[in-house]
């Protein structure tokens, strides 16, 4: 069983009353679905719209358990506390974390709500696996109400220094929260480490390397939690398959006709979200243009800003000043006929994304801070050509995974940043090939399916209830 904040699809209520569904964003549902509709398994989850109550549900070869959530819940455990206060603060406080008590409730009601539905679904000794940094409370929810389950943890965002976490009023709360797990899995090993630096700090349990070993409070027995880093995949197979597909590589060529037929696209592709340096990147890019290093008749960039978090203040914030400077260069440096920016404030299908990929000489991945960065991979899984040049932040777990190949960059250094944009925009088609080769060995070798069966593996393999003295 899975329990994510987010059903794999979307609910829409029609005029009528009528409820319909589609598939929903983010990398989460993208690296699990394929795998849960081979186990014949149950996903426990929010259908993503207000008061929206529905019966359990088969779709796309699944069972999906809707949980219900109110409107002021939407409001202070999703967009309050998941994404205004955590968000924030386990990406390096990019934007300042806000911190309100009435939030935090919230956010435990709700936490607690997902694990009773888990525990009401869940088979005797069944394995659960909880996901992603909304749902901290529930494995020792569900450890609580149901003893006899293996419970798995996955955390697809960063976890922050203790220094950085140590601000959250409720540190001790998420930590023994995660700690109801049997298996913590994080994207990289720097992100277990600080996790089970933040037990030691913040806890009295004992740890010795990744296993933290728990004292039962009422002196009886205790039992070991196991944190390690499982850096996430994606379904690689599909992205190389889509991009050869004949359709896809005609739609890529019409891309770069409609585009004026530059000699350089170079290619963006985020949520519009603070943590991915877009207004870094852009400022890089319009400064490239300023110098006379680029222009418009021979270079363009297209920056798909798919919609994301729109009640939050610092992601209204944010899509006004990348609109505002998009404007200020198109205006600046635009001609008829030759945008300096196309701005797609949309999200696309697949084989649209897959075409886009196909198109770009040059991918910007310029994240302040990321997990994983499941883009960068796309670009390669669908560069079969072995053409293309990925440029791509230190500060995003791929950059640990994948380097040597990309082209890593500080998006904080704006000047060394476009140094690396003019390497890219110029590299010799004999290198690219050389480092997508490297990157497409590592990236068609690791499908997401690799990913869930070796966490799964280590979770079941883990010696259950164990006993200690
Ligand atoms: C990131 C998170 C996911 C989340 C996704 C989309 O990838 O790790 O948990 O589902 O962003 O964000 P949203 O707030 O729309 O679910």
């Amino acid at each position: 069983m899975v329990v994510a904040n987010r059903l794999p699809v979307d609910f829409t209520v029609d005029d009528d009353g009528g409820v319909s569904w589609q598939r929903s964003p983010g990398g989460l549902v993208t690296a699990l679905e394929p795998v849960m509709q081979k186990a014949d398994g149950a996903w426990v989850g929010w259908s993503g719209a207000p008061d929206l109550a529905h019966e359990p549900f088969e779709a796309d070869d699944m069972l999906l358990v809707p949980v219900t959530l109110s409107r002021s819940e939407i409001e202070r455990y999703y967009e309050g506390f998941s994404n205004d206060t955590l968000w924030p603060l386990y990406h390096d406080v990019i934007s300042p974390p806000t911190y309100h008590r009435q939030w935090w409730d919230a956010y435990r009601r709700v936490n607690q709500r997902f694990a009773e539905a888990a525990a009401a679904q869940a088979a005797e000794g069944g394995v659960v696996w909880v996901h992603d940094y909304q749902l901290q409370l529930v494995p020792k929810m569900l450890r609580d109400l149901r003893p006899d389950l293996r419970i798995g943890f996955f955390d697809h965002i960063p976890f922050p220094p203790v220094e950085l976490f140590q601000q959250l009023p409720w540190r001790k709360q998420i930590v023994e929260g995660l700690l109801g797990a049997d298996l913590v899995g994080f994207q990289r090993g720097g992100d277990a480490s600080n996790f089970v630096r933040a037990v030691r700090r913040l806890t009295e349990h004992t740890t010795r390397g990744p296993i933290i070993s728990i004292t039962n409070e009422a002196g009886g027995p205790g039992r070991h939690v196991r944190a390690a880093a499982f850096p996430i995949s994606i379904d690689s197979q599909r992205f190389d398959q889509l991009a050869r597909q004949p359709e896809i590589q005609a739609r890529a060529k019409e891309i770069r006709t409609d585009l004026g037929d530059p000699d350089v696209m170079m290619l963006g592709v985020d949520r519009l979200d603070y943590t991915k340096g877009i207004r870094h990147r852009i400022k890089a890019y319009g400064e490239l243009l300023q110098d006379g290093r680029l222009d418009v008749e021979h270079a363009t960039l297209v920056q798909v800003a798919s919609p994301s978090r729109e009640n939050v203040g610092a992601y209204q914030d944010l899509r006004e000043h990348v609109e505002i400077l998009v404007g200020r260069i198109n205006g600046e440096f635009g001609e008829l006929g030759h945008s300096a920016i196309h701005y797609l404030h949309h999200s696309y299908p697949a084989e649209e994304m897959a075409a886009l990929y196909l198109a770009a000489d040059v991918m910007l991945v310029t994240s302040l801070r990321d997990g994983m960065n499941l883009v960068a991979k796309e670009y390669i899984a669908a560069r079969s050509d072995e053409q293309g040049v990925l440029v791509l932040s230190e500060f995003t777990g791929a950059a640990d995974e994948l380097a040597p190949g990309p082209l890593l960059v500080n998006p904080h250094d704006i000047d060394g940043m476009k140094d690396i944009i003019a390497a890219a925009a110029t590299m010799d088609p004999r290198e690219q090939r050389r480092r997508m080769r490297r990157l497409r060995r590592k990236v068609m070798a690791d499908d997401v399916s690799k990913w869930s069966e070796s966490f799964l593996g280590v979770l079941t393999a883990m010696p259950h209830r164990t006993t200690y003295v």
